[in-house]
């Protein structure tokens, strides 16, 4: 083990501020030095653990490593507590949610005595990270301490998503924090995407020896299927034809996953270098599992010293060169500890535990009782009438636009109190950029300044964009994600507002990612149905639509969720917009609850409004077939 060169606070302090910080010429105190040994803990767990990794980290500019450490070294503990062999997993599921939970009260006491929590919640503070968003993580490995089974590659990838992604946008935070945006395209997000299956896939592959001696087998059902006796070859630690055939298959679907050339264009190049140099060393780990043959089931495979030295060394120099011509903004030195107070007990985010109801209607009226089948699961709504509303009173268009906002925040907290699961806003259409300029802009002003004022802030509310960025102000399309990314681990209400949104367009996408898929070879044109459509529509887990509903006294349904509404009650009412309030809403999920629903079936036989509120497409939906 080598001496880490610089201690990791003073790397944070000095790294990222070439002038000497009142920070890093501060006296060294007891408590700096604890902190240097849990940095320096994490730091060594990293390149123990996972040298590839470690080799990244060391990309990155010096300032930012600790922070990595800190994060990489959380998840392995958390995943070391989930895969614990000997122990029960009750148990270990337990000492994952005692690691969570103590990490909430470690975070409102700003210190820790475990090592590794305590650099966490150091680099939270130093960088403002939103630890937030790991709590899905965090319970996904809860629940992998009980069983890690997949039926397809669809509940593989939500896995892996639900698992690793939260901690890959924390580094992401951590770059933009430093003022070093890891600019992602939102056009290239399904390369993103196949990027992270094609390293969670190679990860898998090369512990394969590790989690088999544990009785894991952490690949789908589907794509053991085409090898028969694969799977029981592989529990039983036998290398066989079929095991051999499946590796080499699996192998190249997670190098062509991994080979992303144009998944880098338009980033900062320091960012840029870090991605090619993982997808190099991800290309590497694969030759190293295709040369194990035999092996593979009893130790972890390892490319050569040779072949990582050819990437990383030319790597590192690009790198530094890279670096040295962004200052990076240096990070906050977190301040004295908040004071002791109740610390919450079941949720990572101060924010999430201060969570509250939505404010009660002036008139005091409450939602309807609905029976729990005959409530619909999704809601979609197609706010009209602004305008017309704006003339009824005498003032322009976009006085009409701002006065709805009044009625979306009326709709949700009578969403939130009936309790939809679902809502769905019809904000802004591909062909709304058809009207004046003046009118336009005054529309997206208004979602923008909705956005700033984020009136669902302290409400269970995830929210959600649907629609294309193209076009749309920057500014717009960053808040946007940042609330999506923001409330991801909210559970209550999901409101996805749509904004250059088009019906056809959204069909359109899915039809080129099926036919990109179909040009991968990861779908079979001639065995195709509609789930496997739905799976790749820009948002595959939103449901259907169970009720359509458009104010403003106009029968049309103009281009919103061709798909998802396919199958939707359509409800017309003659109000316009902003005049609606939450009384509106529930008078329309009471008139859906009165509809006989028939999906093509023979009134008597297949009706009953209406049992479903499972995500539609993670299963057949016998309505697919039934027209
Ligand atoms: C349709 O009315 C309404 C729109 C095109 C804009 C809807 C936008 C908002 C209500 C702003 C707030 C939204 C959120 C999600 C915060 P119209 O202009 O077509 O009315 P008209 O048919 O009377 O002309």
């Amino acid at each position: 083990m080598t001496t880490p060169p610089r201690s990791a606070p003073a790397a944070l302090d000095t790294a990222t501020h070439p002038r000497k910080s009142p920070a890093a010429t501060r006296a060294l105190t007891g408590e700096d030095a604890v902190l240097r040994a849990a940095y320096r803990l994490c730091r060594r767990t990293t390149r123990q653990h996972d040298p590839a990794m470690y080799a990244l980290v060391q990309l990155m500019p010096a300032g930012l490593r600790p922070a990595c450490w800190a994060l990489w070294a959380a998840a392995t503990a958390l995943d070391d507590l989930a895969d614990e062999p000997d122990v029960a997993p009750a148990e270990r599921a337990a000492r994952v949610e005692a690691w969570t939970v103590s990490l909430v009260h470690d975070l409102a006491a700003g210190t820790s005595s475990d090592p590794v929590r305590h650099a966490l919640v150091d680099a939270a503070g130093r960088w403002r990270l939103d630890l937030t968003s790991l709590q899905g993580a965090m319970a996904s490995a809860r629940d992998d301490a009980h069983d890690r089974r997949f039926a397809d590659w669809a509940a593989w990838r939500a896995w892996c998503n639900k698992e690793v992604v939260p901690w890959v946008e924390q580094v992401r935070h951590l770059f933009e924090q430093a003022g070093a945006p890891m600019t992602l395209r939102l056009d290239r997000q399904t390369d993103y995407e196949r990027f992270v299956d094609g390293a969670q896939l190679t990860d898998v592959l090369t512990d394969l020896s590790t989690d088999l001696a544990q009785g894991l087998l952490l690949l789908p059902q589907e794509a053991l299927e085409p090898f028969p006796g694969a799977e029981e070859d592989l529990l039983q630690g036998r290398w066989s034809p079929a095991v051999a055939a499946l590796i080499t298959e699996l192998a190249a679907l997670a190098r062509r996953r991994v080979t992303r050339p144009a998944m880098t264009t338009g980033m900062h190049p320091g960012a840029a270098i870090v991605l090619e140099t993982a997808a190099g060393l991800l290309r590497a780990q694969l030759d190293a599992v295709e040369a194990a043959g035999p092996t593979l089931l009893q130790r972890t495979p390892r490319p050569s010293v040779v072949a990582r030295a050819r990437l990383l060394v030319p790597a590192r120099l690009r790198s530094t060169l890279a670096w040295s011509l962004t200052p990076l903004t240096a990070p906050t030195v977190p301040g004295p500890r908040r004071p002791k107070g109740p610390t919450p007990s079941v949720s990572l985010a101060a924010e999430n535990t201060g969570l509250r109801p939505p404010p009660s209607h002036p008139s005091g009226a409450r939602p309807p009782m609905i029976p729990a089948g005959r409530m619909p699961a999704h809601v979609a709504v197609i706010m009209d009438g602004n305008g017309r509303w704006a003339e009824q009173h005498g003032l322009q268009r976009s006085d009409g636009h701002r006065a709805g906002t009044a009625a979306v925040r009326e709709i949700v907290y009578g969403a939130l109190e009936i309790g939809l699961r679902h809502l769905t806003l019809y904000a802004f259409s591909t062909e709304n950029w058809k009207r004046d300029a003046e009118e336009i802009t005054a529309i997206l002003a208004t979602l923008q300044s909705e956005l700033d004022e984020a009136p669902f802030r302290d409400l269970d509310v995830r929210q959600r964009w649907s629609g294309r960025p193209d076009r749309l102000p920057e500014d717009l399309v960053d808040s946007l994600r940042r609330e999506e990314a923001r409330t991801r681990a909210r559970t209550g209400l999901t409101l996805t507002v749509c904004i250059n949104y088009g019906g056809r367009d959204e069909i359109t996408q899915a039809a080129a990612a099926l036919a990109r898929a179909a040009r991968e070879g990861e779908v079979d044109p001639d065995h195709l149905n509609e789930d496997d459509f739905a799976r790749h529509l820009p948002h595959p887990d939103m449901p259907e639509a169970d009720l359509l509903w458009r104010t403003g006294n106009e029968q049309r349904t103009s281009n919103f969720l061709p798909w998802h509404a396919a199958y939707a009650e359509l409800y017309f009412s003659p109000g316009y917009w902003p005049d609606m309030d939450r009384r509106d809403l529930w008078q329309a999920i009471t008139e859906y609850s009165r509809r006989q629903r028939r999906h093509g079936a023979v009134p008597g036989r297949l009706t009953s409004p209406d049992t479903h509120h499972s995500p539609p497409h993670t299963q057949p939906d016998p309505r697919h077939r039934a027209r």
